[in-house]
């Protein structure tokens, strides 16, 4: 088979620049494809945080036109750590040169459509400077939604494809922000873009991109529902092609507990003596008691609405009357950070550390003995993966990638309804499966020894491309 060329562009690659979930699979994926023979790169915009990244300045400028006005930009190359995989950052201070990737929870920049709109375009017109001609073009959620729709309309001769990672955010802004996105009002309405008396990013690549892809099977169908289609479920059943569910892998090297850096002690499923090591630490760490018999429950989360934060919280005093310890990670509404650090003053049980702590994040994921994520919806989620690697019992809620990779009473505990009420009548069943230690043991190896690498989810992405370069070539 020959080798292929993908660019990926997006406005996350881990370790460079992460906020979520996203980050992780464009850090990881490339790798994984490269590791297949394929000459896989990646594109993202040099934030003040990748600043400090080693980089080489590329000898050339890259240009491009936004409205009538021609933006100069610097290219810089810098590689990932694993595979050598090579990243473009490409920069613009105006833009980019500030601390935070999209801005706060509640309110993104005033001017992300324009900082985005430009990344697109940058993606796009990047191969004058690099050198490098994809035969397709990997663009992940919103901020690179554009990218196919300028491909579209320049009669790119290499395929798109978009992955949604996430259905809920779109790139929505007033119709005034049109003529920033680099074409004309009519334009607009006639890739896409224009929905709904304003501008919408994500919507705009579904319908220009010649394939559409999410994180999940369970997803995919999810978003095809009035319900779970975030308003834009006609638009991805109108599509000529079917969206493709690929359930999300995790990064074997930096989510390994037999060899994770993080870690006070390493483990895997025949030395878990270590784990209760790592418990213990966490324990002590945190301020909880030092006890090996009660289950300490985990969670890392962004604090938000998809992530059922409210419904965790809703059910804290009935979780807490069970004997059981909670540590929780994260930051978001700032309601949840208030309850969450309140709850963390006053309760001997609960520690919550607001904020964002890679290395806290893996010692609670290895410490654990269970984690919750009681979401709202969840195109794929990796924390269920982690901890299952980990083997730390994931609890969560069967909705898209938690129930396409989460086996009720096999490799962790599932339920289906949303409410405090169902989420402790999981845990409570947890709980009885972890007082018989050999049926938990069963299930911690199960969960530990499951595959769960990118190598299964590479070749369906190399199929995926194959099929959007036959596509385009009909096309043409
Ligand atoms: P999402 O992308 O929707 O936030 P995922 O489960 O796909 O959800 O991925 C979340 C990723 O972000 C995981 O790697 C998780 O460990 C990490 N993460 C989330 N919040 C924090 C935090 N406060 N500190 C450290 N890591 C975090
Ligand atoms: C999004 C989703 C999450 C998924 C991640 C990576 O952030 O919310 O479920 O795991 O993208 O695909």
């Amino acid at each position: 088979m020959s080798r292929l060329r993908v660019l990926f562009a997006a406005s996350e690659c881990t370790p460079l620049a992460k906020v979520g979930g996203l980050g992780d699979v464009v850090g990881a994926l490339p790798g994984a494809l490269r590791r297949r023979g394929h000459d896989v790169r990646v594109v993202i915009p040099r934030y003040r945080r990748t600043m400090q990244a080693v980089a080489t300045r590329l000898a050339r400028p890259l240009r491009v036109t936004m409205r009538d006005r021609v933006l100069e930009s610097a290219v810089y190359e810098t590689r990932l750590p694993s595979d050598d995989v090579p990243v473009y950052l490409v920069e613009h201070d105006e833009l980019f040169d500030r601390d935070g990737i999209y801005g706060g929870v509640a309110h993104g920049y005033d001017d992300n459509a324009r900082r985005f709109a430009f990344l697109s375009l940058a993606a796009v017109a990047l191969e004058a400077v690099t050198g490098f001609d994809p035969d397709v073009v990997h663009f992940h959620d919103w901020p690179t939604a554009l990218g196919p729709v300028h491909m579209r309309i320049r009669g790119a001769r290499a395929a798109s494809v978009l992955t949604i990672h996430n259905l809920a955010h779109q790139g929505a802004f007033g119709l005034e922000h049109s003529e920033t996105l680099g074409f004309g009002r009519d334009a607009a309405a006639l890739v896409g873009v224009e929905h709904a008396g304003g501008v919408n990013f994500l919507r705009g690549g579904i319908v220009s991109a010649t394939r559409v892809a999410t994180v999940s099977p369970r997803y995919a169908a999810e978003m095809l529902t009035l319900e779970g289609g975030a308003g834009l479920s006609e638009t991805l059943r109108g599509r000529a092609n079917p969206i493709t569910g690929i359930l999300n892998g995790i990064d074997d090297v930096l989510w390994d507990p037999r060899t994770d850096p993080h870690l006070p002690a390493n483990f895997d499923a025949s030395s878990l003596a270590e784990k209760a090591v790592c418990k213990r630490v966490l324990q002590r760490s945190l301020g909880l008691r030092e006890r090996a018999d009660v289950a300490l429950l985990g969670c890392i989360a962004r604090f938000v609405h998809q992530k059922g934060i409210d419904v965790l919280a809703q059910a804290l005093p009935a979780l807490l009357a069970l004997d059981v310890q909670l540590a929780v990670l994260g930051a978001g509404e700032p309601w949840a950070e208030r309850f969450f650090a309140r709850l963390s003053a006053s309760s001997p049980n609960v520690r919550a550390v607001i904020g964002y702590d890679e290395g806290l994040a893996h010692r609670i994921e290895a410490g654990a003995d269970f984690f919750l994520m009681p979401s709202r919806y969840e195109p794929c989620g990796l924390n269920q993966l982690y901890s299952q690697r980990y083997g730390t019992l994931p609890i969560v809620r069967a909705v898209g990638g938690l129930a396409d990779s989460v086996e009720h009473g096999v490799t962790g505990f599932v339920f289906e309804e949303l409410s405090p009420e169902s989420l402790v009548d999981a845990v409570k069943t947890a709980l009885a499966v972890r007082r018989d230690s050999e049926r938990f043991r069963a299930i911690q190896r199960a969960a530990m020894t499951k595959r769960m690498g990118w190598d299964q989810a590479a070749p369906q992405y190399e199929a995926l491309y194959r099929l959007a370069m036959r596509d385009r070539a009909h096309e043409a």
